[in-house]
């Protein structure tokens, strides 16, 4: 089966169990400041398992994009050097919001895996949570129960709460699981050492495909657990192990996921790539094999990131993606002598491979292709300097031992790598003091640690089961209630309290515009609002104070001279686009913005530097529509596909 037709299987089998099939959601997050990436399925659906807020159907199924680069789930190290390990994957997954339980959870599991695919049974193993005293929670017996309808007993694992308890991260939502292995060894393989155990023992060829999560508990700040309001289901299956267990091949790359990028790297390359198939390779092919593993791996994450909004960049989110792309990079040019830019030519063929089932990769083919080129052209640039600073540092070095701290300074200002820089010192004869090295990059890890530490309290709930609205759009005061405090304390901001309301008119930070600032104000107290957030499905009110009396009655206003401002330049962004689009031409695309009381700043994508006399008539053009006083035509909560028609 192709990839593409394995994808549809999946999503065709939930559907007839009554799932409602959803788009992935983008790989960047923008509501969650737990997580940078969406780094798993369910990401996007946390609010739903603590409470807050109703899914569109308690059931559903999608494939989401997912990024494992940083926080607690990380294999970013391990890309290349193994065959089923990536930074960017597909993950397919099925949702119960308080429906179904574990019994048709693994039932369907099962029946996808063994009848729809017609997967050997004889290759399957499954995990179940052993239980935790420590944790207060028991043995899976429901999960063990159910899995002897299915299997021996011997195929049935025992596993602790590393391997079968899953945790999004830190805090949140979290539950024992039961996860499906498969061995794809030979039959003499299979025959000589049993499968069993080698589970979880990281075998390249016996390798965990799907896992299915219970969700049945709330992981607080203070590390305790406790029970979620409802029971719920999170599975997660690794879209490429499936296509390697359908495919018949023992590696990820040997699927068509990846076949297709890894040729255009042999034809612009002129190097080969071995197939895992074939077992004896010299020390310079594997080398070689790394190398276009990092490579076709790298490009997909960074391609997807892009198309997704989040550009290359110094700080955050973007800087992780920069990151992964210069590794490529590096590895291009060490070990397949690339020194010109190369990488962006893969974007063409990811867009014809994956256009079909995200559109996203085709409409923006262009701009990712440009945005990586450039990358790769200015990365490369940087390689040249740290290579001639390299050769000053070697040239002032007495004897053949480099200084650490000089190694260091290459890495830190120039994002040269210590393994680059051994391997170009030992082509001169050179080592440097590996444990300088290390200090010193442990010194500048501790300063970034503690200037991003933040200590989350757990909210302390007023009201229960309120779900907030907004307001903000008709009202700029409203008679309110706090639903839910919360005290975070951080280097950045220091100590400061969070607020929700059970209706607001503050705005939250979004679409570029700046979060309100205002007052909540009651019989006796007037408290200030900083700042106003979104937080998934809540809106934060942020304040340097808390009012004596929580749970009094509150009038939330909005400082509105400030909103009035903002608002203005929030219309001059869409004027702007608008502007620009017909000027310049529609392939312009919003990239970000920022919009406050006091100026705005509109991103887009363009090919070329906009001439002066292009951004005077960019200025006429909205300055025209303004003085237009066009009257107000609302249409409030379209379905998108509507809201598009109509442009
Ligand atoms: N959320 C679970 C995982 O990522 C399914 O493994």
């Amino acid at each position: 089966m192709k990839s593409q037709d394995i994808r549809k299987a999946y999503l065709q089998f939930f559907e007839s169990k009554n799932h409602l099939i959803v788009p992935s959601a983008p790989i960047v997050l923008k509501d969650d400041p737990t997580l940078m990436f969406n780094n798993s399925g369910m990401a996007q659906f946390k609010e739903f398992f603590l409470g807050n807020g109703t899914p569109k159907s308690p059931r559903i199924a999608d494939t989401q994009k997912c990024l494992r680069v940083s926080g607690k789930h990380n294999d970013l190290e391990d890309v290349g050097f193994d065959t089923y390990h990536h930074t960017m994957f597909e993950m397919l997954g099925n949702w119960s919001f308080g429906d179904y339980f574990k019994k048709e959870a693994l039932a369907w599991a099962w029946e996808f895996l063994t009848e729809v695919l017609k997967l050997d049974k004889d290759r399957l193993y499954v995990s179940v949570f052993e239980g935790n005293p420590t944790e207060n929670v028991p043995f899976d017996q429901e999960a063990f129960d159910i899995w002897k309808q299915y299997v021996s007993e011997d195929r049935i694992i025992l596993g602790n709460k590393k391997d079968n308890f899953w945790e999004m991260g830190d805090q949140g939502p979290c539950g024992p699981c039961s996860e499906i292995h498969i061995d794809l060894r030979t039959d003499a393989e299979r025959a000589a050492v049993s499968g069993r155990s080698l589970v979880n023992a990281d075998h390249p060829q016996v390798v965990e495909i799907w896992n299915n999560v219970f969700m049945e508990f709330n992981r607080k700040a203070d590390g305790s657990l406790e029970k979620l309001p409802a029971q719920h289901v999170d599975t997660g299956m690794g879209f490429e192990r499936l296509c390697m267990a359908m495919q018949g091949v023992t590696s990820n790359y040997d699927t068509d996921v990846f076949t297709p990028l890894i040729q255009k790297v042999e034809s612009i390359t002129g190097l080969k790539y071995t197939s895992n198939e074939i077992k004896s390779i010299s020390e310079e092919q594997n080398k070689i094999n790394i190398a276009i593993r990092v490579i076709v791996d790298h490009v997909r994450a960074v391609a997807f990131a892009i198309a997704d909004g989040q550009l290359p960049s110094n700080t955050g989110a973007g800087y992780v993606i920069r990151r992964i792309l210069r590794r490529a990079i590096r590895y291009g040019f060490t070990f397949l002598n690339q020194k010109e830019a190369f990488i962006h030519q893969l974007v063409a063929v990811l867009a014809d491979q994956m256009g079909e089932f995200f559109p996203e990769i085709r409409a923006q083919h262009n701009l990712v292709t440009n945005v990586i080129k450039e990358e790769e052209a200015s990365f490369l640039r940087t390689l040249e300097q740290g290579l001639q600073l390299l050769d000053k540092v070697v040239a002032e070095t007495q004897g053949t031992e480099v200084k650490g701290e000089k190694v260091f300074e290459l890495y830190d200002t120039f994002g040269f790598p210590k393994d680059l820089t051994a391997l170009i010192l030992k082509e001169k004869g050179f080592t440097y003091q590996e444990a300088e090295f290390e200090a010193e990059l442990a010194k500048q890890k501790a300063r970034s640690r503690a200037a991003s530490e933040v200590t989350t309290e757990d909210w302390k709930v007023l009201i229960e089961g309120n779900v907030e609205t907004f307001v903000g759009y008709d009202q700029t005061e409203n008679e309110v209630k706090i639903t839910r405090i919360r005290k975070v304390d951080s280097k950045k901001d220091g100590l400061l309290y969070q607020i929700v309301l059970d209706a607001t008119p503050f705005y939250p930070e979004g679409g570029g515009q700046v979060g309100d600032k205002g007052t909540l104000v009651s019989a006796n107290e007037v408290i200030e609002i900083i700042d106003t957030k979104k937080e998934n499905n809540l809106i934060l009110h942020f304040a340097k104070s808390l009012p004596e009396n929580v749970n009094a009655g509150f009038v939330a206003k909005v400082n509105t001279e400030l909103r009035t401002a903002t608002s203005k330049n929030h219309s001059a962004t869409h004027l702007m686009h608008l502007a620009l689009r017909t000027i310049l031409g529609t392939h312009v695309e919003q990239k970000g913005s920022l919009v406050n009381p006091n100026y705005l700043r509109f991103d887009f994508s363009h090919f070329a530097k906009v001439t002066d006399d292009e951004i005077r008539q960019v200025e006429d053009f909205v300055n025209a529509r303004i003085a237009e006083q066009l009257a107000l035509v609302e249409y409030r909560n379209l379905p998108i596909q509507e809201a598009m028609a109509k442009g």
